[in-house]
């Protein structure tokens, strides 16, 4: 784990200055999920950096606590042991209110299951993320019209923008999920499952879009896939088991075309 170390001699000082501070710091991190008497251990001792502008796939197998683990990245729930640094603020000692505000300012969430406001049209999803990202900012930013019609553009949807998510099938309303995650150009996006409804078309130009929000933006990127392919484009590849990271490997960084 690429933590920062404490070490008197000169050398070591100088690595310390030029290395770049990870974003992510997660130290032995749990999560158990509680129901009257009934405790669900979803996260057991993981731990992990990530460094600003890196891509990083978490895969593993259905119940292994991966979106577990970005509700707890996101802010979205507590951890309930070990220590969790969020761009230098320490969330696992944060109040609620603290993590909601830091979550606004700095997180990008696609959620599996999209969670779009139903009453609202595609555009008023992307706009009220917009909103939210600003809220509490001393200067608001005005909507990035640019960067809209680009997202909107290569996720196909600008011709779907007035409709209502119920108006739109799977696959679209997940496409306006991750217009909404990007629209504020948060430092950190996290993508559950973003290609999961997606034809192969589509597919490609969404992970092409995340490989190009790490590498040019330098937005941090984590997405949670099931296919081995998608989640060759990320820089590392986490792989997960019962809670646990069980092992970490070298993705090619590339997006995988299919012939
Ligand atoms: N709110 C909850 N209350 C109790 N147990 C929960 C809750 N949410 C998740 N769990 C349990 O925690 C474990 C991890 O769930 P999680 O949703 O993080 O898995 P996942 O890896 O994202 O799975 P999938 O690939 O199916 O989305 C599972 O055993 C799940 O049943
Ligand atoms: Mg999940």
């Amino acid at each position: 784990m690429a933590t920062p170390t404490t070490s008197s001699s000169q050398a070591a000082n100088t690595r310390k200055a030029t290395k770049v501070q990870p974003i992510i710091v997660a130290r032995e991190i749990g999560k158990t999920y509680r129901s009257g008497k009934l405790e669900v251990p979803a996260l057991r001792r993981v731990s992990f950096s990530v460094a600003p502008g890196e891509f990083v796939a978490i895969v593993g197998p259905s119940g292994s606590g991966k979106s577990t683990l970005f509700y707890t990245l996101g802010g979205l729930t507590s951890v309930t042991s070990g220590s969790l640094l969020i761009d230098g603020a320490d969330f696992s000692r944060l109040s609620d209110i603290e993590r909601t505000r830091m979550r606004r300012a700095k997180i990008g969430f696609v959620f599996q299951r999209f969670n779009l406001l139903p009453t609202l049209s595609a555009m008023g999803n992307i706009e009220i993320a917009h909103d939210i990202a600003n809220l509490g900012k001393q200067s608001k930013q005005p909507l990035d019209r640019v960067l809209l019609d680009h997202l909107t553009e290569i996720l196909g949807i600008r011709g779907r923008l007035v409709h209502r998510p119920n108006e739109l099938s799977g696959g679209e309303q997940q496409r306006v999920a991750i217009a909404r995650a990007l629209i504020s150009r948060p430092a950190i996006v996290l993508a559950d499952e973003p290609t999961g409804n997606l034809d192969t078309k589509n597919s490609d130009a969404v992970l092409d879009m995340m490989r190009r929000s790490s590498r040019e933006l330098n937005q941090t990127v984590l997405m949670i896939t099931h296919n081995p392919e998608a989640a060759q484009i990320a820089d590392r590849i986490l792989h997960m088991r019962d809670g646990e990271i069980t092992h970490i490997e070298s993705g090619r960084g590339l997006v995988i075309h299919e012939v």
